[in-house]
């Protein structure tokens, strides 16, 4: 490990705080959970500034770090949830016992429910009132570990609201400490004032985008397509103005249906294919030749009772890394715990404890282009969590509970 320490006598210059007495999941290794027992992890500056085991600690903790930190159990990286739909308004449970009775995703949003109805719900209220109704959401994320968030717009549907949800999503990521990364998602549904006009919508999407591109709240671009939301050649305008900003991109991709969505994605370089339920062979070799990540989504999933698995198998055998995320929203995926994403994964779609971690960490980050988090290695964000765990393996297993003991942002305690 690099010695990245300060000299043990002065003071100003220790490092902010270490944890000792837990064991070390770094993922910091191709494989295997990179473990360390009886580890140490300091910070300074809110990144890492040292990991390893606590005998080669270059000196006794107190002398080395302003904060002593006793933990016990495991130490991961912060969990990343890297799409969510977290800021809306109202809930969606009428339409939940809808299709319990028998009523498909489809009909419903056909009949102008689904996501249609949290853009009215959205619409209806100001941005202090769709604060306080997602708040809660991202709070219930970071108790369960998530240090960083992806949310996205997608229920406003007009310049005005897609910026409130926007400017909520940046607020959020304000108030609590935590990294927000915002994808713009106006391509999500038809708003009812362009009923029967979606390629004139397209053009209102992309005009919007460099407007709030230039507000500072765009960092990704999305879309839904799908035989619901928008086609190929719809989506494909709407990257073309992504990639114009130099933004990247992302998509819900073959959720429902195969229209080549994935492929679409690994065409532009994109950052992620989402869902991926019907994604292709040939779509999984173009994601593996562009780098693009797979986003598995299995509360949607579970909620939606879907029954065709991604193609998981040949994501391994070509070597595209699968992300998981909880897909936080009022339809699809009512989910606050990226722990239960992980439990849903493997279950549902048999990853290993370890691929599951990896998918909520390394590969999470690497979907939203970030580098600087994902393991436990000195220069990384201080994003950290410690468990109450025996073995990192039960971060995938069990069904609730509590087991986030602490959970650190940019080297910032958020849970006590
Ligand atoms: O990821 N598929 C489209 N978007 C969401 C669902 C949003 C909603 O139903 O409100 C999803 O599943
Ligand atoms: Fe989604």
């Amino acid at each position: 490990t690099a010695y990245n320490g300060p000299m043990a006598n002065e003071s100003n210059n220790k490092w902010d705080g270490i944890i000792v007495g837990a064991s070390l999941a770094t993922l910091d290794a191709d494989s295997g959970y990179g473990g360390i027992e009886d580890g140490a992890m300091a910070w300074r500056g809110g990144c890492i500034a040292w990991v390893g085991r606590r005998r080669d600690l270059p000196g006794a903790p107190e002398e080395l770090a302003r904060e002593v930190v006793e933990g016990d159990g495991w130490i991961t990286p912060g969990l990343v949830d890297c799409h969510t739909h977290l800021v809306f308004a109202g809930d969606r449970a009428r339409e939940f016992e809808m299709r319990l009775q028998g009523a498909s995703y489809e009909d419903i949003a056909r009949a102008g429910g689904g996501i249609l109805s949290t853009v009215r719900a959205v619409r209806e209220v100001d941005e202090d009132e769709l604060l306080r109704q997602s708040l809660p959401r991202a709070l219930a994320l970071l108790a369960d570990g998530a240090t960083t968030l992806e949310i996205k717009s997608g229920y406003g549907l007009d310049f005005d609201n897609e910026r409130k949800m926007l400017r909520v999503a940046c607020r959020i990521g304000e108030q609590l400490g935590v990294t927000v990364r915002t994808t713009y998602l106006a391509a999500h549904a038809l708003p009812p004032e362009f009923a029967g006009r979606a390629d004139a919508y397209i053009d209102e999407v992309v005009a919007w985008l460099p407007r709030l591109h230039d507000e500072g709240l765009v960092d990704a671009v999305d879309a839904f397509c799908e035989g619901i939301g928008f086609d190929p050649a719809q989506t494909r305008r709407v990257f073309d103005a992504a990639r114009a900003l130099g933004l990247p991109v992302k998509l819900h991709a073959d959720q429902l249906s195969d229209l080549g969505g994935a492929g679409l994605v690994a065409e532009f370089g994109g950052l992620s294919a989402d869902h991926v339920e019907h994604t292709s062979a040939d779509s999984v070799r173009a994601m593996a030749a562009s780098g693009a990540v797979a986003v598995l989504l299995p509360g949607a999933f579970h909620v939606l009772r879907e029954t065709t698995l991604p193609p998981l198998d040949a994501f391994r055998e070509h070597g595209v890394p699968m992300a998981l995320a909880t897909d936080c929203n009022p339809g699809t995926s009512p989910l606050q715990s990226m722990r239960q994403a992980m439990q849903l994964a493997c279950t549902h779609f048999r990853l290993t404890p370890e691929e599951a971690l990896r998918g909520a960490t390394v590969h999470a980050a690497k979907a939203l282009g970030l580098d600087d988090r994902g393991v436990l290695r000195v220069g990384q964000r201080a994003d950290f969590v410690q468990w109450a765990i025996r073995h990192p393996s039960e971060l995938g297993y069990w069904l609730g509970g509590r087991l986030a003991r602490a959970v650190y942002a940019g080297g910032q305690r958020h849970l006590r």
